[in-house]
Parts: structure tokens; sequence; C-alpha cells
């Protein structure tokens, strides 16, 4: 996808053109009325479009405008016209033209700043993000013909020094979407860390520990949910230093199950598939690095992802089974499904102990639970620190990603007590997320935390955001990139 910035818009073959609530044409949209005698009016008139956000209406050669075909896109009420609203107008008018034939779309925005008109060539990265590099035989009538979006805006110059940051963004998305979509015969642990190495490139510090490196460090609660599969279980930990030398860094921890058995707790074969996107968490991470670095963030920043497959080998954990953390603590395997928070455990003490963060922050496809709890379109949020969940829950509006504050009662604490060992990994039903994040709280050492709960938001099976195509989503790079710029940078 080539995106420009023009000052006019010249000759264009779908022209795009912004409609208020109440069928109000913004910017050129009036000219280009009178110079078709009313004709996007009439075309308005005798629709049901009214310029309500996500909506639009493709109008076909009208003559009196120099396009083949016009798209008039809603842009909600003319008040409201903020970032995610330009957004939403950007990737819905990509969407309306994609699979027309039409090979460029122009966007006229020349009555917006260049910020917005950046925001909008952002917004048409994101939106056009598709996932096809294992389709041989795709009719070519449902491949994009949309290859350039001409954006017109008063000030070229400009709008191209404000896309900058945000192009670091989009692209650090759809890094983290790649690894999300990838089956997990191709990404398995060594494959991810080999992919997060390549980062270096962008002046990231990348380490890889293999399960020798981990064995010594005593992290056998990680190893013992990897030690089923034929995959090598990694730690990749990433460094972006763009604050003050010697500032104390903040830590992001991903779990990276590559996929999700159940383990000899098998899973039901309904389903399993989706167990590819278990990794979403360390995809998240990874993505934030990535976005941290392209953007050059004055902070310190370190990424810690947990990569392991959770097979049911002849060598696989069983329940039962008695393990130590790296932290000393014992944790009686209960069910080997719920590993997520075993390979967390040793990820966020390993953190914590080796990097003394102000804070640390954990994204994971956890739990089940999550998504009875909160329904498909929000995350969870648990914390020990209001004034770090605060900040997440700020962030959230501001990118579309929802996030919801969920308590860790101390009073369930003692749910997780084994009798056997210190802790065990599984309980009953009941409050389910709640427990999972009481159990990871027991490996935090008492440092400001917050663990976000993705299961419900990693994917997206019917998508009602214009920048998010079904499939993987990216969630929470957007989200932690933002809370980062907005409170953490100096
Ligand atoms: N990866 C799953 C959670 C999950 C489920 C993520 C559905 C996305 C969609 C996790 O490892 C898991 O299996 N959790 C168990 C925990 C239980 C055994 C305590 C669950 O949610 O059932
Ligand atoms: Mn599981
Ligand atoms: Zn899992």
């Amino acid at each position: 996808m080539n995106i420009a910035f023009v000052a006019e818009a010249g000759v264009s073959q779908a022209l795009a053109i912004l409609v208020h609530e109440g069928r109000a044409l913004a910017g050129s949209g009036g000219e280009h009325d009178k110079a078709t005698s009313g004709t996007l009016t009439r075309a308005m008139n005798s629709s049901r479009f009214t310029g309500a956000p996500n909506s639009s209406l493709v109008v076909a050669a009208p003559q009196g405008i120099k396009a083949d075909t016009v798209v008039l896109v809603g842009a909600g009420e003319s008040g409201k016209l903020d970032d995610l609203a330009i957004e939403t107008a950007a990737g819905a008018a990509y969407h309306a033209v994609k699979l027309s034939g039409a090979e460029t779309l122009t966007l006229d925005l020349g009555h917006l700043s260049a910020e917005q008109a950046a925001r909008a060539a952002f917004a048409v990265r994101l939106a056009a993000y598709r996932f096809a590099k294992y389709r041989t035989k795709e009719k070519p009538e449902k491949i994009p013909s949309v290859q350039t979006v001409n954006i017109v805006t008063a000030d070229v110059a400009a709008a191209t020094k404000a896309l900058e940051p945000l192009n670091a963004v989009a692209e650090a998305v759809t890094f983290s979407r790649d690894l999300v979509a990838e089956p997990a015969n191709v990404l398995y642990p060594a494959e991810f860390a080999r992919r997060v190495k390549e980062l270096e490139r962008l002046g990231l510090k990348v380490e890889i520990l293999g399960e020798k490196e981990m064995a010594a460090l005593g992290m056998h609660v990680l190893l013992g949910v990897g030690q089923g599969s034929v995959r090598e279980s990694q730690l990749a930990v990433i460094q972006w230093n763009g604050g003050k030398p010697g500032d104390q860094p903040i830590a992001f921890v991903g779990k990276g199950v590559c996929f999700d058995t159940g383990g000899i707790s098998i899973k039901p074969a309904a389903g399993m598939e989706d167990m590819i996107w278990d990794m979403g968490g360390a995809a998240a991470v990874a993505g934030l690095m990535h976005a941290l670095a392209g953007r050059k963030a004055k902070v310190n920043a370190v990424g810690v992802l947990g990569l392991v497959e959770n097979m049911p080998d002849g060598n696989a954990q069983r329940p039962g089974d008695i393990v130590t953390s790296m932290s000393g603590q014992t944790v009686e395997i209960i069910n080997t499904d719920a590993e997520g928070r075993l390979v967390l455990a040793d990820a966020l003490w390993y953190t914590q102990d080796r990097f003394k963060p102000k804070f640390m922050v954990d994204l994971a496809t956890l739990t089940g639970a999550m998504i009875v709890a909160l329904g498909l379109d929000y995350a969870g949020v648990f914390s020990n620190s209001d004034d770090l969940a605060d900040s997440i829950l700020a962030a959230g509006p501001k990118v579309n990603e929802n996030v919801w504050r969920m308590p860790l009662p101390p009073q369930y604490d003692k749910i997780m007590d084994s009798v056997n060992a210190d802790v065990k990994n599984s309980a009953g039903r009941d409050a389910g997320s709640i427990t999972a994040g009481l159990f990871l709280q027991r490996f935090t050492n008492g440092v400001p935390w917050a663990h976000i709960d993705i299961a419900p938001t990693a994917w997206v099976t019917k998508s009602t955001r214009p920048t998010v195509p079904d499939g993987p989503v990216g969630w929470g790079v957007r989200l932690l990139d933002r809370m980062v710029a907005d409170k953490y940078e100096n």
C-alpha cells in the first residue's frame, strides 16, 4: 500500500468526501455538490446514508467531478471529529472501495489539519492489513484493488512529519498481527524468538535464553509447561534504552504459548485451532517494543516473552506434579491447561529480579472466564497499583482498545493455596480470571504490577472497527504505546 499526501485531488478514480451527521457535506463536498447540480445531495436524500460513523455511500460517475466514483463517508457529528472518528472514517472509505477495481483512492481532507491527515493515513494502513501469505487460489475479485491512497492536505510537509511516529506504531501493530496469525507449525518458540531477534535492526537489544539457561536460573515452572513439546522453550528479553542512562526501566511481560493443546489436561477438539493465538500477549509486548524503538521513545523499557508450546507427549507434565519456581515457591499442577500463569510466574519473577523495574505489565490470553465475564470487546485489568491501573484505563478510550478493571480481593487469595505445595495453579470455576490474577500476584514480589487478560480481544471474528480487520488484532500495542507516551516518557 502506497500512501501519499497531496496538495490537490487532481483527477481521481475514487474520491472520498467526509459527510457529517445530517447529510452535511464537509470540506470540498459543497463545491462538488454545486458542480454536479446537487447530485451528491440527491444521492444522499434517496438513500439511508446520513453521515453516521462507519457508513458510506458510493456515487458512480457524477458529471462535473473529476472522479470515476465519489465515496461519501460518514464522519459522525461535526463537532466530534476526534482522532478515533477520523480513523473510523478513513478506514470506512478504504473498505468501501477496496474491492471496487479502483487502484487509487483519494481522500479529500484538505479542510482538516496536517495531524488529522496523518491520522487518516495511519488508519488506512491498519485497515488494509491482510494475512494472505498461505492463500494460493484466491479469486482475483477478492483481492483488494486499491494500491495507492492519496490524502489531500493543505500542508504536505507537516502531514508527512506527523505520520512518522504513527507509521512506527502501524508497523508495530502489523508485526504483532503477523505473529498472532501464524500457525503453530511455523511459529514455534525458536521461530518467534528469531523474529524478535531481527528487531535488533531497530536498535533494540535482544537476548534469547534457551532451556539450559532457564534451568540454571531455576525457572522450572515455565520449563514444565514446555517439557511435553519437541520444540525448545525460549525466553526473549528485549531492551529499549531511549531514556536517560541509568533510569529505572518500565517492564512488559507476555504470555507466548505458541500452541496450547491443554497438555495432559487436554482441550476438546472443537475450536482448538484457536490456540495458535495463545501467544497474543507476547506478540503485543514484541509489538510494543517495536513501536517504542520505531518512534525512538524517550524511555527505558524491557520486554520479556515466555515462549513455549503446551503439548501432551510422554515427557509432558502431569496433574499432581509439584515444580519449583525461580522465586523458590513450589507449585502444584492441578490442571496442565492452566499453563499461561505458569509461564508468567517465572517470567515476572525474572523481570523484577533482573531489572528492578518501576512497574511490570503483563499481557496474556489467560482465561476463557475473562470472555464469560466481559464478552469479546473488553480486556480485564488486574493491578496492585491504582496509579498504574489508571494509566492503562486512561489510554484505552484514546486508542479504541477497551479495558475494564477487575478486583484482586485479598480474601480470595487463599483459594490458590495448595495442601502439598505453596500454591496450586488452578482452583474451582468461580472467579476464574481473578484467581488466575491472584496466582500471578504471588510472583510479583510486591513490585507495582498490572495484568491484562486479553483472551477476549486478541482475535476478532466480527470486527466493528474499520481499522481492525477480522483476525489477529495486535491488541495491546496501541494501548501500551499510548500509555507510555502519555505518562512515562521524559
Ligand atoms: N489459553 C487458555 C485461555 C483461553 C481460552 C484463551 C479461550 C483464549 C480463548 C488458557 O491457557 C486456558 O486454557 N485456561 C483455562 C484455565 C483453567 C484450566 C483454570 C481456561 O480458561 O479454561
Ligand atoms: Mn491452557
Ligand atoms: Zn493458554
